[in-house]
């Protein structure tokens, strides 16, 4: 492992006091919440240390914070959205509650495509907000695809005022490229849906895949559409609270203005954000390249370990989806890797019921616990 990143080493990690290593008891090697193993950037580290030197610890001012995220967009996806588009967040799913709470009616329905990111159904049902689902395809091999019909059906519905595009998807890794986000816009605008997209996993795109940010696309939708972003995952910052939102248009811009006193992040979140966007795309990089080693890493341990769980890697983030279907453990294996191998997945469930049989594994740590981690999950199997 590169340096920068740390040893990952388990004595040290086992200090940390995050929902990662306070959930589970010692024992337990945790791989579910996504969360990284990694060093914090020295950058970050820099910033935020800076500003407890000062006491500089009180409410966040925007700052810097557009013009950081403007040019590292620019710079890795070749957009640029306009500084005054750009808003603060304590983090995405505040974000995108709020703008749902602002923009669709009370117990409409948002569709999204499971399996996907767990809190998109639960937090949209605090906000009584009903799930319309519109699943993803799963094809021959694996992968996994929009199921336009589906999608269409679901935004027709009258019911209906907002869709929650997941690019790129968790727990799938998937990159759209530009003709799906095509597709997507034209099927929002057809029904005049109000579109959302989280793009909080883009900066992890690895290096064969091409991010395309929803407000790069030539098309109207792309004036009504809220993009939400974040250094939470690419730089594993989840804890200092701090995203970003993108308005499209105007409108947009006033919706998020207007509340900005329930979308306030955390000072120290937003300087570190500024860190991360503005200064610390060496880091992301080797984190990026660490990924992609570690995806290999994965494929051959599970080969080798594991030959019934189906595994294809995904374009972008630490999250690997594996189809645990022909273990014979039911809907949920994550359960027996947990009691019998001491290893704690995320159960695929989570993700919508076309998860069952399935679980995520977190990769966002080194080669060495990714070893530890199949090695257990292979353990827990019933001998024979
Ligand atoms: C797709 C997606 N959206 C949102 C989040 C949560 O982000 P935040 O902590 O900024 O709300 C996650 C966290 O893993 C995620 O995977």
């Amino acid at each position: 492992m590169e340096a920068i990143l740390g040893t990952c080493s388990p004595v040290e990690l086992a200090k940390r006091k995050s929902f990662k290593w306070r959930t589970y008891p010692p024992d337990v090697l945790p791989a579910f919440v996504a969360e990284m193993d990694f060093t914090v950037a020295d950058e970050i580290s820099a910033a935020v240390r800076a500003a407890l030197a000062l006491g500089d610890t009180g409410y966040p001012h925007i700052g810097e914070l557009g013009e950081a995220f403007a040019s590292f967009a620019a710079q890795r996806f070749g957009w640029s959205p306009r500084n005054d588009r750009i808003f603060a967040v304590p983090d995405v799913m505040t974000g995108i509650v709020e703008v749902l709470l602002a923009t669709t009616p009370h117990d409409s329905g948002v569709v999204i495509n499971p399996p996907v990111y767990g809190p998109f159904f639960f937090r949209l049902g605090f906000i009584s907000r009903r799930i319309i689902e519109a699943p993803l395809r799963m094809l021959s091999d694996g992968s996994y695809d929009l199921d336009v019909d589906a999608l269409d059906q679901a935004l027709a519905r009258p019911d209906v005022s907002a869709y929650l595009l997941c690019s790129p998807h968790n727990p799938l890794g998937i990159v759209w490229n530009k003709d799906q986000l095509h597709t997507v816009a034209g099927l929002c605008e057809k029904h005049d849906v109000q579109l959302l997209v989280d793009e909080i996993h883009a900066p992890l795109t690895m290096p064969e895949a091409r991010f395309v940010p929803f407000g790069s696309i030539d098309h109207v939708m792309t004036e009504r559409a809220y993009v939400f972003s974040s250094a939470s995952k690419g730089w594993n910052i989840a804890g200092l609270k701090c995203g970003v939102a993108i308005a499209g248009g105007r409108q947009c811009a006033d919706v998020l203005a207007e509340r900005w006193e329930a979308l306030l992040c955390s000072h120290l979140g937003l300087l570190a954000s500024v860190a991360a966007f503005e200064r610390a795309g060496h880091w992301l990089d080797t984190v990026v390249a660490q990924i992609d080693q570690n995806r290999k890493v994965l494929t051959e341990l599970l080969h080798d370990q594991l030959p019934g769980v189906g595994y294809v890697p995904g374009s972008a983030t630490f999250l690997a989806w594996l189809d645990c279907r022909g273990l014979g453990l039911g809907d949920d294996p994550a359960a027996t890797f947990l009691d019998r191998g001491r290893v704690a997945l995320s159960p695929g469930v989570e993700f919508g019921e076309q998860g069952a049989g399935f679980a995520r594994l977190n990769i966002g740590t080194s080669p060495e616990l990714i070893a530890e981690a199949v090695g257990r999950m292979a353990a827990s199997l019933p001998a024979g």
